[in-house]
Parts: structure tokens; C-alpha cells; sequence
């Protein structure tokens, strides 16, 4: 019942935001990507997958215990303007999603959540059911359904790895471009680690194995894949746990 009303009100939403971007007829639900079906059904789209990955440990390990401090790098780059609003574009396993709605909730914003996959969203929607601050929207991250500078800032979490470089480039201008001039995008993703790295090893074979597309973070920077079209000024570029990580803050210019 709850899920029934709350996917009306999506379509409802959905509907207006299509309109105002000059979009009329019903709302299509995006389906699922090629990329995202045929490499990671395991990981995201098996009812089971929720069963392993959805626990912070689970994720923590993944990240080679640095989750926190990956969610805490995100935390102390959002901004905390008055009833702002703020975008995740794609779900995440573990606390990552809760702990940046009760930031944002704190100077009273919102967070929409968007994700190509209902059962992430259904998923999404009970575990964080207590954050009354977050809207779920099934919408697909290279072709987001909102009007330009929606949101106050962004964020992207992990996710450009798992995209093609096509998907990955109109994700980041789809990202740039639903954020407001003036406002930041905060990119999070995986980065070629120093030579010395003890784990370089390790990760290049399992990389190379499940995620075929994150080499390419190993090889190019992330500022390669920015839109011509949209201007935006790096606020600052970080490397965490020896160069494994990285994470981009941009600000949208007028
Ligand atoms: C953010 S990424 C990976 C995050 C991280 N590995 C974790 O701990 O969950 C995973 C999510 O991206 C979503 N996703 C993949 N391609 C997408 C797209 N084109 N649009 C929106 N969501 C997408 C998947 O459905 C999945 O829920």
C-alpha cells in the first residue's frame, strides 16, 4: 500500500518534471542498461544480492575498510545551505545514503535518490524508510527526467566505474547539468594507485574480472570525461588510501 502510493506520487512527479523539460505523453520507467544486466546482475539486480551486500561490513571490506572515511570525505564537502535540495545519483549498500540525509536534514534539505533499478529503489525505500527527507525516483543516470539546475548539489558515489565511457560521460553532464550554477557535484570513484601500492596487484585482476569498466579510472582522469558544454571549475581533487580512491568537487558555473 505504502509503496503503491508512493509510486504514484513518483509518476505524479515524474509526469510534471517530463512537462516542465518539454516532455508530454506518459512517463516511460527507464529499463535496465545492457552494461548493467550482463555485468553486474550478481551485485545489483538478483533479489539475493541484497542478502550478502547489504550490510556495512560487507561494503567496508569491498572498500578495503575505508568506507567511513569515503562517506566522512563526502559528508564535510556537502553544504549545508537552508531547505536546499540535493541529488544521489544511484544507490549505494550500507549507511551511506542515511547518514547523507541526516546531514542534509539538518539544515532541513531534501535528498532525491535516483536509481535504473526498481528493485534497488524497493530495497532503497525500506531501508531507509525512517529518513522522511528522501524521495526515490526511478530514473537513469545518463538521461536524468529533471529540468537544469534542480539541485543545489550532487553526488555520485561509486558509480562511474561501473559505466561504459559513453554512459559514464552523460552521467557527469547529466549530473553538471540538473545542478544549479553555484552549486557543487562531488564525484567518488575508484583511481590508479600509486606504484607501490601493496594491493595494485590484487585489484587490477579483480577489476579487471568483474568490473571491466574501472580500469579506465585507472588510465584516464576523471576530468577527460567532463562535458564542453557545461562550464565547471575543480574545487578540489583528493586521493584516499594511497591513490586507490578518488574524489572530484566541482562547482557549476554560471
Ligand atoms: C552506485 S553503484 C555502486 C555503489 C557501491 N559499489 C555500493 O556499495 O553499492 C550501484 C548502483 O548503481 C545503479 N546504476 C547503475 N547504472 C545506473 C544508471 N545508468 N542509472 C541509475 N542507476 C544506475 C545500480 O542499479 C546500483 O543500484
Amino acid at each position: 500500500m505504502n509503496s503503491d502510493r508512493s509510486s504514484l506520487a513518483e509518476k505524479q512527479e515524474i509526469i510534471a518534471i517530463e512537462a516542465a523539460r518539454g516532455h508530454h505523453g506518459p512517463h516511460q520507467p527507464p529499463s535496465i542498461p545492457t552494461y548493467l544486466q550482463d555485468t553486474y546482475w550478481w551485485a545489483y539486480l538478483h533479489e539475493k544480492s541484497f542478502w550478502f551486500f547489504e550490510r556495512e561490513w560487507v561494503v567496508n571490506l569491498i572498500l578495503w575498510g575505508n568506507m567511513r572515511r569515503l562517506t566522512e570525505g563526502v559528508l564535510a564537502d556537502t553544504q549545508l545551505s537552508p531547505r536546499s535540495r540535493a541529488l544521489q545519483v544511484a544507490c549505494v549498500y550500507g549507511k551511506f545514503t542515511g547518514l547523507l540525509a541526516d546531514r542534509l536534514n539538518q539544515s532541513g534539505s531534501k535528498l532525491d535518490l535516483v536509481d535504473v533499478a526498481s528493485i534497488q529503489l524497493e530495497n532503497a525505500r525500506r531501508k531507509l524508510a525512517r529518513h522522511r527527507n528522501i524521495s526515490f525516483r526511478h530514473q537513469d543516470s545518463s538521461s536524468l527526467a529533471y529540468p537544469d539546475a534542480t539541485f543545489d548539489q550532487t553526488v555520485v558515489f561509486f558509480l562511474l566505474h561501473e559505466q561504459p565511457e559513453n554512459v559514464r560521460r552523460q552521467t557527469i553532464s547529466e549530473a553538471l547539468r540538473v545542478t544549479r550554477p553555484g552549486g557543487k557535484i562531488i564525484f567518488v570513484d575508484y583511481h590508479k594507485p600509486s606504484a607501490w601500492h601493496p594491493l595494485r596487484l590484487v585489484m587490477k585482476p579483480i577489476l579487471h574480472w568483474l568490473e571491466p569498466f574501472a580500469m579506465d579510472l585507472w588510465n584516464t582522469p576523471l576530468a577527460a570525461y567532463l562535458p564542453t558544454d557545461i562550464p565547471c571549475k575543480e574545487v578540489s581533487l583528493d586521493y584516499t588510501f594511497g591513490g586507490l580512491y578518488q574524489k572530484l568537487v566541482l562547482v557549476r558555473q554560471p
